[in-house]
């Protein structure tokens, strides 16, 4: 039964999202869900969502201006994600259609995750793991997989966003000493030069696309690490790839590839002093929950003629008047 007398929008949503956020859009709107555990390609969004007013997307959806020629009904879009480089936002703002994303509630569950990929390499826990389940545990020894600490260490923070800073509470309870790059390239050279861990907070953009590459890694120190647990085009896989066979740093941990997924035969994984995991940043029940239920509140908001309260694109409103 419909909670509100306000007008029902026709709404596509490209994935079942965890907790019951979508119920309430339901309510409130007629929702087509895409059913499948893969994204939808292309052709199969633009026929699905064709006559979309409201759209709530994954990162894994790519919404670029000749998509949005293409549904001329939309009126709203709701990324499912703190990251919007998945949409196009000067041709959603020009076209006046607000995105929303899911800033803040995903701040902790990243920070958490990037000191996890900072201790797991930097004290080799992958590798301690295959030694115990391949049988191969021997007797102690003084030398055995000896890594680097954290503790202590200089951190190196590349964005000083909301989850840059969660990063630099953290790593401030190992003692660690802090250093902040944010726009300015000399503050990213101190950065590269002094860091025992040089670990990505900014979003993909066109200034930072690529921003990681042969020159940077090898200004890095060799016995410092790269975590990287906001976008994987940041850093140039092909120069990352180098760095690690040749030795220019010490390892890497990556929540993000380029590209994404990385296909289990693709030549960076074989590269040594390297953890990858699957872009789970923000996987936890609860975070995925918040995300839903502000992705909702983003979509209802702008459906109902309302500012949405996480826009990605604000002069949108301004725009309007
Ligand atoms: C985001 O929100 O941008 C993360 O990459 C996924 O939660």
């Amino acid at each position: 039964m419909r909670q509100t007398a306000l007008p029902v929008a026709r709404c596509f949503v490209t994935r079942e999202l965890p907790g019951d956020a979508l119920e309430r859009l339901r309510a409130e709107h007629d929702v087509e869900t895409w059913g499948e555990a893969r994204p939808p390609h292309r052709d199969e969004l633009l026929t699905a969502a064709a006559e979309a007013e409201g759209l709530l997307s994954l990162l894994t959806d790519p919404i670029d201006a000749d998509l949005l020629a293409q549904l001329p009904d939309l009126r709203a879009i709701s990324n499912y994600a703190v990251g919007t480089d998945n949409v196009d936002l000067d041709a959603a703002t020009r076209r006046g259609i607000p995105v929303g994303h899911t800033p803040e509630v995903l701040t902790d569950a990243t920070a958490d995750l990037a000191v996890a990929l900072m201790l797991a390499i930097a004290r080799r826990l992958s590798e301690g793991e295959a030694v115990v389940r391949e049988g191969r545990w021997g007797a102690w020894r003084p030398d055995f997989l000896l890594g680097r600490d954290l503790h202590r260490a200089t951190m190196g923070i590349v964005g000083g966003g909301r989850i840059g800073q969660a990063v630099a509470r953290r790593v401030e309870g190992f003692d660690c000493r802090v250093m902040v790059a944010g726009r300015d390239r000399g503050e990213l050279e101190r950065v590269l030069a002094e860091a025992d861990f040089v670990s990505l907070h900014t979003p993909l953009t066109d200034q930072t696309r690529g921003l990681i590459s042969e020159p940077e890694l090898r200004a890095m120190k060799p016995t410092a690490y790269l975590v990287n647990t906001a976008r994987g085009p940041i850093v140039e896989t092909a120069a990352l790839e180098r760095a690690l066979r040749e030795g220019w740093i010490a390892g890497a941990a990556l929540d993000v590839t380029d590209p994404e997924p990385l296909p289990g035969d693709h030549p960076l994984l074989d590269a040594p002093n390297l953890l990858v995991v699957p872009h789970v940043g923000s996987a936890t029940h609860a975070t995925r929950e918040a995300m839903a239920d502000i992705a909702v509140d983003n979509l209802c908001a702008a459906l109902a003629g309302e500012r949405m309260p996480h826009c990605a694109n604000p002069e949108v409103y301004e725009r309007d008047g």
